[in-house]
């Protein structure tokens, strides 16, 4: 846990604080961003906290000790640190700077050597074609890489990030930030990450620090800054999209209507048709008896027809898994002429149901349980 009670920072000689009166805590395991335009505060935070800079008033705990309690070259052994500008050691090669802590923490050579392995392959770099390079021989993304790489040698459990992937292209960007999520699930260590970029902290965030100028604006989940912006600065920051930026928080099975009403492929079509008048439906779902999607029908098809709905039923070619995210169910839905997009397992059993309607549910505030030509859409199970 970090916690900063009340932290300012005035630098000699000047008029303003470049870091006023913050307080904020990160919880075990938790990754805060910090985020705000250039000059607010930022670095000034990190350094604060490993000591690098002096604390001109306030506190900064890490667990129960106050760092200013602390030896700061065992403070900062703690702490692996990611400098904004790469910060590699430029006489020594990838390896070396890599096993920096490690060599100082006195692991034996072949611990190191395999870290560094491990490390490397962690931040997507060929060990053997990278190992033995110096950082004039890297472009500015695997230098950042690099500088990653370091600062979780010694596996400390605090890091503090300054932009870390700032030089690393978009496409590079989005592995990295899947990889070290997935990681960071692992390791649960407790980060404090610095971005320019709201959507990489609304990605990685538990929690998001918006500074400005120094002062602490508002400090919350991703979810809440989107959803409860504090005041004008907060809604301009995360931008007017911020309604689509949620969509890529949530998953199908946050706003999906679970066991949509459906019939099976084996009822009779004129009772099922009988049903669908009853309940104002033009449209429904059919599974097997196993509860696996064979596709919809529409009342049209099933008026005056003989037979059991299977004969009649028109395949759904589109549907999602519970664990897609909202925004590419939506670009899907949008795509599809029905306007729904169905949920199914990976056995194909139907597990949910979304349209407009149920979306706007968690998307905006109002529930409707109507669903244009799909009529009522409940959580009836079966319609007959
Ligand atoms: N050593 C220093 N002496 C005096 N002023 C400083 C010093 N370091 C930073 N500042 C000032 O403190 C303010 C905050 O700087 P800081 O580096 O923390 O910003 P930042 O949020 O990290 O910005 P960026 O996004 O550009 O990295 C700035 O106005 C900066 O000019
Ligand atoms: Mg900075």
């Amino acid at each position: 846990m970090i916690r900063l009670e009340r932290v300012t920072k005035i630098y000699p000689g000047s008029a303003f604080p470049a870091v006023d009166s913050v307080s904020l805590e990160v919880a075990e395991g938790q990754i805060c961003m910090l985020i705000g335009s250039s000059g607010c505060g930022k670095t000034t935070i990190m350094r604060m906290i490993n000591r690098l800079t002096s604390i001109t008033s306030g506190t900064i705990h890490i667990g129960d000790q106050n760092v200013m309690d602390m030896d700061p070259i065992q403070l900062r052994r703690q702490i692996g640190y990611v400098i904004q500008q790469i910060g590699l050691f430029p006489h020594m090669t990838v390896y070396d700077n890599i096993a920096t802590v490690p060599k100082l923490l006195w692991w034996d050579k072949k611990r190191i050597a395999e870290r560094v392995d491990e490390l490397l392959d962690l931040v997507n770099l060929d060990p053997d074609t990278y190992r033995f390079r110096y950082p004039r021989e890297l472009s500015g993304g695997q230098a950042q890489r690099v500088g990653v790489a370091r600062a979780m040698a010694a596996d400390p459990p605090v890091m503090l990030m300054d932009e870390p992937f700032g030089a690393i292209d978009p496409i590079n960007r989005e592995v990295l930030q899947e990889e070290f999520l997935r990681i960071q699930a692992r390791l649960r260590k407790t980060i404090v990450f610095v971005t320019h970029d709201i959507d990489e902290a609304i990605k990685m965030g538990d929690k998001i620090a918006l500074l400005d100028a120094g002062r602490l604006i508002q400090f919350g989940s991703p979810e809440e800054l989107l959803t409860k912006p504090k005041n004008q600065f907060v809604k301009d920051f995360v931008g007017a999209d911020r309604t689509l930026k949620r969509l890529n928080l949530l998953r199908v099975k946050h706003a999906m209507l679970r066991n949509p009403v459906h019939c099976l492929e084996e009822d009779p079509s004129e009772k099922v048709a009988e049903k669908m008048i009853e309940q104002d439906m033009s449209y429904l779902l059919v599974t097997d008896r196993q509860g696996r999607l064979k596709g919809y029908v529409n009342l049209y098809d099933l008026r005056g027809h003989k037979g059991t709905v299977g004969d009649v039923v028109r395949p759904l070619s589109l549907t999602v898994k519970p664990d897609t995210n909202l925004k590419d169910a939506l670009s899907k839905m949008l795509s599809y002429d029905l306007g729904i997009v169905v949920a199914v397992d990976d056995a194909g059993r139907l597990q949910g149901f979304l349209n407009t309607r149920t979306l706007f549910s968690v998307v905006g505030e109002s529930y409707d349980e109507r669903g244009g030509h799909w009529g009522r859409i409940t959580a009836d199970g079966r319609i007959l």
